[in-house]
């Protein structure tokens, strides 16, 4: 069973008095354990499948099918999707309550969900990424880009998801945090054999992660790209 399977996919928007399409895709499928990659420009839609595979955004029509189950537009995600599917965004910020300590902020996805929660298995996730258990006590403003975004992705990984949608994780951060991050992301992916979507404007960030990855141009599939097709466009881009 793939853990997506889009057989189609449109999302539209108003624009002025009409609609523009911002993403039409089809026949895309992402297997257990992979790390696929979606390539575009800026506006190309990438963030915009993201936030449909994550439940955030819910104005879409066609069919999906995620980690079993098929999908009805407009409806909000329930039960094990809801854990199961976790998203790490561009800016950390937008993760991170900015008046609520770290600690507050990585207790409540488990808090929500009604599911135990162990201090020490907090302090061993954020040793795992490499942060002092001193941040639990910070606000997001305390930290630096670097750090909120690794606790981004440990609050992420809170729910021990199947899914990880990751947009742009490393944008915001200078190049040797993001090599530190993206060792992180493929140590975790090596670990847990968990599924992840990594969005990245990098062709060279996907070659690095990605097993598999789509080129998107204007919400339209341009070009699918295997293993070899990602290192020979990496190798030419260079
Ligand atoms: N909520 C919205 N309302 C109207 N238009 C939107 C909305 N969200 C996205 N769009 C439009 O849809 C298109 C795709 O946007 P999207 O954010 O998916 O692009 P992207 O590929 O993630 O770009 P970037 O690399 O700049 O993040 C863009 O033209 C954008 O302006
Ligand atoms: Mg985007």
């Amino acid at each position: 069973m793939s853990l997506v399977d889009i057989s189609t996919l449109t999302v539209s928007f108003k624009r002025g008095l009409g609609h523009f399409t911002a993403l039409q895709i089809e026949a895309l499928q992402i297997e257990p354990g992979e790390c696929f990659g979606l390539i575009g420009g800026s506006g190309s839609g990438k963030s915009t499948l993201l936030r449909v595979l994550a439940g955030l955004h819910r104005d879409w029509q066609g069919g999906i099918r995620l980690l079993g189950r098929s999908l009805n537009a407009q409806r909000v995600f329930t039960g094990s999707l809801r854990r199961d599917v976790q998203m790490v965004f561009q800016d950390p910020y937008a993760s991170l309550h900015p008046l609520h300590r770290i600690r507050r902020s990585l207790r409540e996805p488990r808090q929500i969900n009604g599911l135990p929660f162990d201090e020490a298995s907090l302090a061993a996730s954020l040793a795992q990424v490499g942060l002092p258990g001193e941040v639990l006590e910070r606000y997001p403003h305390q930290l630096s880009g670097g750090q909120r975004q690794r606790v981004a992705i440990v609050r992420a990984l809170q729910l021990q998801p199947k899914l990880l949608l990751l947009d742009e994780p490393t944008s915001a951060l200078d190049m040797t945090v993001q090599a530190e991050i993206l060792n992180l992301l493929q140590a975790l992916r090596r670990d847990t054999g968990m599924s992840m979507i990594l969005v990245s404007h990098d062709i060279n960030t996907v070659a690095h992660l990605c097993d598999r990855a789509l080129l998107i141009k204007q919400g339209c599939i341009e070009q699918r790209l295997d293993r070899a097709a990602l290192i020979e466009r990496a190798r030419t881009s260079a």
